[in-house]
C-alpha cells in the first residue's frame, strides 16, 4: 500500500496509522506553572531526547480544541522553564487523566490525584512518584508547517539543567528500565510497557 498523507481512508483504512507506524514512543509528561503560579501536567508523545551533550529534549504542541495554545505552551512561553516526568506503568492511568482538557486555572495535579514535589532548579513541579524527572530550561520554540491557516504544531526544545533518579531504579551504578517499566505511546488507544531487555554490542572497528 502506498498512500500520500490525508489520503488514508480512500485506502482503506479509517483512522490515520501514522502514529501506530512512528511506535512506540515516549511519553514526555510536561509538567509547567502558571505565570499566576497554578501548577499544570499533561502528557505529550511527540517527545524525545534530540541530543546527549548538552542533554536536550522536544515535543511537539498541536493548538488546542479552540484553536489556542495549550497550557503547557503558554506557560512555557511565560516562564521559560517545565520539567519532563517520565511515566511509570504505575501511573499509565494518572497520566490519561492529565490529558483532560481543563481550564487555565485548574491544575490537573489535582484533577488526577498527584502531589506536586519541588524541582531544585526551576519553578515548574515534579510529580511524586515518577521515577526520573528532568528539569529543563526553554532553549527555542519552532513552529511547524501550517496543518490550516493560522494553525500549527509547535515544536518546544528545552535543554536539561538538572536530572532527578529515583534510588530504586539504580541497580549496579545503572538505570535500570525493568525497575520502572516506562509506559510508551503506540497508535490509536494502544500504549505499551517494557517487557523484555535484551544487548548488542556494537562493531569492533579497527581505527
Ligand atoms: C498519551 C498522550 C499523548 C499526547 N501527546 C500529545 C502531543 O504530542 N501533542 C499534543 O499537542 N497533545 C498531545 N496529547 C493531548 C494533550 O495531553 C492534551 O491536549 C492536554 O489537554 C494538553 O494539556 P495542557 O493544555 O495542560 O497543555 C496527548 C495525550 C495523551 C493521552
Amino acid at each position: 500500500m502506498f498512500f500520500t498523507p490525508g489520503t488514508h481512508k480512500d485506502h482503506g483504512l479509517p483512522y490515520s496509522p501514522f502514529k501506530a507506524i512512528v511506535a512506540p514512543r515516549p511519553i514526555g509528561w510536561i509538567s509547567t506553572v502558571s505565570k499566576e503560579g497554578i501548577p499544570n501536567l499533561a502528557p505529550y508523545s511527540f517527545f524525545n531526547a534530540m541530543s546527549e551533550l548538552p542533554p536536550m529534549v522536544g515535543f511537539s504542541s498541536s493548538p488546542g480544541s479552540n484553536g489556542e495554545p495549550k497550557d503547557s505552551l503558554i506557560n512555557i512561553q511565560d516562564t521559560g522553564e517545565f520539567v519532563v516526568n517520565i511515566v511509570s506503568k504505575d501511573q499509565i492511568n494518572a497520566m490519561s487523566d492529565t490529558s483532560a482538557d481543563l481550564s487555565h486555572k485548574t491544575s490537573e495535579f489535582d484533577f488526577a490525584g498527584l502531589t506536586p514535589e519541588p524541582s531544585e532548579l526551576v519553578a515548574a513541579p515534579r510529580v511524586k512518584g515518577a521515577p526520573c524527572q528532568l528539569e529543563c530550561k526553554l532553549w527555542d520554540i519552532l513552529p511547524m508547517p501550517e496543518m490550516a491557516e493560522g494553525l500549527s504544531n509547535k515544536w518546544v526544545m528545552g535543554k536539561v539543567i538538572g536530572i532527578h533518579i529515583q534510588d530504586e531504579v539504580i541497580v549496579d551504578g545503572k538505570v535500570d528500565v525493568m525497575k520502572y517499566n516506562p509506559a510508551a505511546r503506540l497508535g490509536y488507544m494502544d500504549y505499551a510497557t517494557v517487557d523484555h531487555v535484551f544487548e548488542i554490542e556494537r562493531p569492533k572497528t579497527s581505527g
